[in-house]
């Protein structure tokens, strides 16, 4: 079994340690230093500052989003004439995808989802929409996939599956293969030395360090685990530059404390972008340029004026957002033995080597926000520690896209939530939000009735638009995962590695639940949610979608 088989390995790696000579070696053959592509880099500080409060989005994403809005207007307003040529097309709403948590399944299902709507990819009824989207957001198993989307420049769905997944995923988490190369290549050394130079160069690593590294052999397109991917680096894809993809955000909270059983509901919702990282929360209220997330500052100026970059690796960023070793102390966030041993063997690699203490479980991050007056919570503290969403029931990455100064009309939430298998049982992760928001004042969010009222009413697998009747709310298409192919349900959201046939049905599966099943109606309803509050006449069928899909709490 390819569980213990990993376990042994990283047994006998936490017999090595990581040492400051791995920080650098000299290349063979000349006295030049390699730096070591994990390690931080001195850089030379910007002469903007590197933190503003959060009082509105950042120029170069408002930059980025005018230049998008144009594309994807173009693209709804082509697929919204082809559905029905009664919607007018005068004024468009501002379209954000959104994809939950829940494993190797939430990204297969993401892909899925993607893949139905991608006009390269699908011939299907809503194929073109992808094109009409403005922002993605992803958190945990959704921001493994949106992170390899986009380290690939947004390739296809079909060729991300043919090229990477379908080797990688089959061989497991544990397991960094290179892609297409199919058999396995363990880079246990490889990822030592990593860690260990960014280590040697002053910077915390924990726990999440290994497992970000993991998760770049399985999600990235290179040999080296895509080591030189950073979320900052994106900027430099032609597709990102061409403004023809939307705006990725990927989500993580943050902790009260360096202790990993402090995850509360009301837990700090941070963001990366490609341009800064940061929260609009009141407690921390800022955000800092992503390329320059880890310096060293103090009041959001850099001590003797020295910058850091690199510390925004894609992989590692991608491992914050899924870092769900926070839930360990709670059984309800571990079903199964194997995660606390995926955990403990990760753990006692780190531990060995790092001698890091109580905070190794949670992705460890120097605090931007140190001493900053507009961050209040997190001012004092010189670490920031992140984990996954999902530690306090937020496995929907829908908090950047209710933030009133993005003007974002409709998500379409693509959710792992379906009553096919023990995930999270019971919780609906957007009423947590809801809830969240209500105490947050955030009023964009959309009412939805608690996890008893969906569970009561048989909710948790039915598509429904969400907001339809609230003008002032963004509107939800909440799309959870149901198994229209009934292999899809053999993938279960902690199975640490999926077969091909698996992948294959999985991601066939997302394909259905974005047509649901083909459903000859479901472009016009679609596009009805879409334009409900947008459009000044709707064509006369869409009274029928509203009465179908539109979520009315009953008195
Ligand atoms: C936010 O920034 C945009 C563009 O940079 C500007 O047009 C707008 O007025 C700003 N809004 C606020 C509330 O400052
Ligand atoms: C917000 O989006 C709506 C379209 O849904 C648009 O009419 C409006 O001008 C936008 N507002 C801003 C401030 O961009
Ligand atoms: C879509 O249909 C066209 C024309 O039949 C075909 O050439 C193309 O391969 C199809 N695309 C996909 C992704 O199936
Ligand atoms: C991955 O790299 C291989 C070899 O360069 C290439 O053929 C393939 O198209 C790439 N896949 C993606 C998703 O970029
Ligand atoms: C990204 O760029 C390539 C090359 O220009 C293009 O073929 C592809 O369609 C683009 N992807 C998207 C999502 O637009
Ligand atoms: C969550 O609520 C508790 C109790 O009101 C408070 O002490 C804590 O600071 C809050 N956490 C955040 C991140 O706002
Ligand atoms: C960061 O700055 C503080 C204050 O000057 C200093 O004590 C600390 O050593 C610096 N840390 C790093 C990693 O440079
Ligand atoms: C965790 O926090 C506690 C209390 O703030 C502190 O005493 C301890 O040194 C911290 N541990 C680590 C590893 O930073
Ligand atoms: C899942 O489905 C079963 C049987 O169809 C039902 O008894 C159970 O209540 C459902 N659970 C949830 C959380 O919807
Ligand atoms: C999540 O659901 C379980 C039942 O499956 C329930 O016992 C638990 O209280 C719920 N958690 C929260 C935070 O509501
Ligand atoms: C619950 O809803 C699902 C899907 O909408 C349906 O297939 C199932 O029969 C319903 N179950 C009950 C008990 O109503």
């Amino acid at each position: 079994m390819r569980l213990a088989q990993g376990l042994l390995i990283l047994t006998l790696l936490s017999q090595c340690s990581f040492g400051p000579a791995l920080a650098t070696a000299v290349r063979p053959g000349t006295t030049e230093q390699l730096i070591n592509a994990y390690a931080p880099r001195d850089a030379t500080c910007p002469t903007v500052p590197l933190v503003r409060p959060a009082t509105n989005i950042s120029t170069l994403e408002n930059q980025y989003i005018n230049a998008r809005k144009t594309k994807a207007n173009a693209a709804l307003a082509a697929w919204l004439k082809k559905v029905n040529a009664g919607f007018s097309t005068s004024i468009l709403p501002v379209l954000g995808l959104t994809h939950s948590g829940g494993g190797y399944r939430a990204l297969l299902n993401a892909a899925g989802n993607m893949q139905a709507m991608d006009s390269r990819d699908s011939n299907s009824s809503i194929g073109g929409l992808y094109q009409a989207i403005t922002y993605q957001t992803a958190l945990s198993g959704g921001a493994w996939f949106l992170s390899s989307l986009a380290a690939s420049n947004w390739a296809t769905v079909s060729l991300l599956q043919k090229t990477i997944y379908d080797s990688t995923i089959p061989a497991g988490l544990l397991f960094p293969v290179e892609p297409n190369v199919f058999s396995i290549v363990p880079n246990y050394a490889q990822i030592v030395a990593d860690i260990g130079a960014k280590q040697a160069a002053g910077s915390p690593v924990t726990l999440v360090d290994v497992y970000g590294r993991l998760l770049g052999y399985n999600l990235f397109n290179s040999s080296d685990g895509g080591v030189d991917h950073t979320m900052s680096g994106l900027t430099s894809m032609s597709n990102f530059s061409s403004h023809s993809v939307p705006y990725p955000i990927l989500t993580s909270i943050g902790t009260d404390s360096n202790s990993t059983c402090t995850v509360s509901l009301n837990a700090t919702q941070f963001e990366f972008s490609p341009y800064e990282f940061g929260s609009w929360d009141s407690g921390t209220n800022a955000f800092v340029q992503t390329a320059y997330l880890s310096s060293n500052l103090t009041n959001g100026m850099a001590i003797s004026k020295k910058c850091t970059t690199g510390l925004d690796n894609l992989g590692f960023i991608t491992g914050t957002s899924s870092d769900f070793f926070a839930g360990a102390c709670d059984s309800q966030f571990v079903p199964t033995g194997m995660l606390n041993a995926l955990a403990a063997a990760l753990q006692s690699v780190v531990v060995k080597a790092a001698g890091t203490g109580g905070d190794e479980l949670l992705a460890t991050y120097r605090n931007p926000f140190y001493g900053s007056s507009h961050s209040p919570l997190v001012s004092h503290s010189e670490d920031l520690y992140l984990a996954d969403g999902g530690a306090s029931f937020q496995i929907q990455p829908i908090w950047p896209l209710i933030q009133p100064l993005r003007n974002v009309s409709v998500l379409i939430v693509g959710d792992c939530y379906g009553n096919t298998s023990s995930y999270y049982p019971g919780n609906i992760s957007i009423s947590y939000t809801y809830a969240q928001a209500q105490a947050n004042n955030l009023v964009k969010m959309p009412f939805i009735p608690t996890s008893a009222v969906f569970i009561a009413q048989n909710l948790t697998s039915r598509t429904q638009f969400f907001g339809c009747d609230e003008p002032d709310t963004v509107t939800i298409v909440w799309l959870p995962l149901v198994p229209y192919i009934k292999t899809a349900s053999n993938v279960d959201w902690y199975d640490l590695q999926v077969s091909e046939d698996d992948i294959a049905s999985v991601i066939t599966n997302g394909n259905l639940v974005a047509t649901q099943g083909n459903d000859e109606e479901w472009p016009l309803c679609l596009a009805c949610a879409f334009m409900k509050k947008t459009g000044p006449i709707l064509p006369s069928g869409c009274v029928a979608c509203f009465t179908k899909y539109c979520y009315a709490p009953t008195a």
